[in-house]
């Protein structure tokens, strides 16, 4: 019996051969139990070895293999070719992200901005490692355990159309990540974060479309990360107006 096959449509882009890309399609054999990832990696190994793309962990921890299969921000190695098959699947580049070759994509800005919400723990004052660790209730974890469950995929920024006009956005992952370290017990870093959460490119930006939480693959809900922000940012400004000692910490 002839082998089942399906076809791919990827994205080309050469940028020693000019500033156009273009979509070059292979016919890859077809299996139920195949991901998007695997018939990249076919397509690599047996018809063409210059087609460039990022993979790693090849089971949804890693977030290296995002790109846009058929015009949604997905996981590559968690997408099925079933989902599609038998019609053709066309693999595009990250859309909002400049693209360096082919299917890979330059993160700088987003590494750039996660940097900028300070994502780790800050103390007003570090005590001696002798007096101990800083402990935690589970209570107290589960408080930012959600949003510690991002992988870096950037999926979100693809989908988020604040972004796609305005790149100085912070965007889903960094606001999400500075949620993570306001939440959490140790730290005492807020305020030093609001200076990039509260101005408009921070969460003012943000016109609640929701789309980063429904391509995360991690449930880690940046829209909920955003607004709940949004209302303690409010709440703190308020309480700083009216009592300028204790509102601002
Ligand atoms: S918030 Fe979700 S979609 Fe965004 S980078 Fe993290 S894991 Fe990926
Ligand atoms: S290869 Fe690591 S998340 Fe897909």
């Amino acid at each position: 019996m002839a082998e089942e096959t399906m076809t791919l449509r990827v994205t080309r882009y050469r940028p020693e051969r000019g500033p156009d890309s273009y979509l070059d399609e292979f016919d890859v054999p077809y299996r139920e139990d195949m991901v998007v990832l695997d018939a990249l990696n076919h397509i690599k190994d047996d018809i063409d070895g210059s087609l460039t793309y990022r993979w790693s962990c090849r089971m949804g921890v890693c977030g290296s293999c995002g790109m846009m299969v058929n015009g949604m921000p997905r996981l590559t190695c968690s997408t099925y070719l079933r989902e599609f098959h038998p019609e053709p699947v066309v693999i595009e580049p990250l859309e909002s992200f400049p693209v360096i070759r082919d299917l890979v994509v330059d993160m700088t800005d987003f590494l750039e901005k996660l940097r900028e919400v300070k994502p780790w723990v800050i103390r007003e004052r570090e005590d001696a490692v002798e007096e101990g660790e800083y402990l935690q209730t589970p209570e107290e974890v589960d408080r930012y355990k959600q949003f510690s469950m991002c992988i870096n995929c950037m999926l979100c920024y693809s989908a988020c159309p604040v972004y796609a006009q305005d790149p100085e956005f912070l965007g889903p992952a960094a606001i999400a990540l500075a949620s993570r370290y306001n939440l959490d017990s140790r730290d005492q870093g807020r305020s030093e974060r609001d200076e990039v959460l509260g101005v408009d490119t921070g969460i003012w930006d943000c016109t609640f479309v929701g789309e980063c939480s429904v391509v995360c693959p991690k449930d880690v809900d940046p829209a909920a990360a955003i607004q709940r922000t949004k209302v303690s940012t409010t709440t703190r400004g308020m309480l700083a107006a009216v009592w300028p000692h204790r509102g601002r910490r």
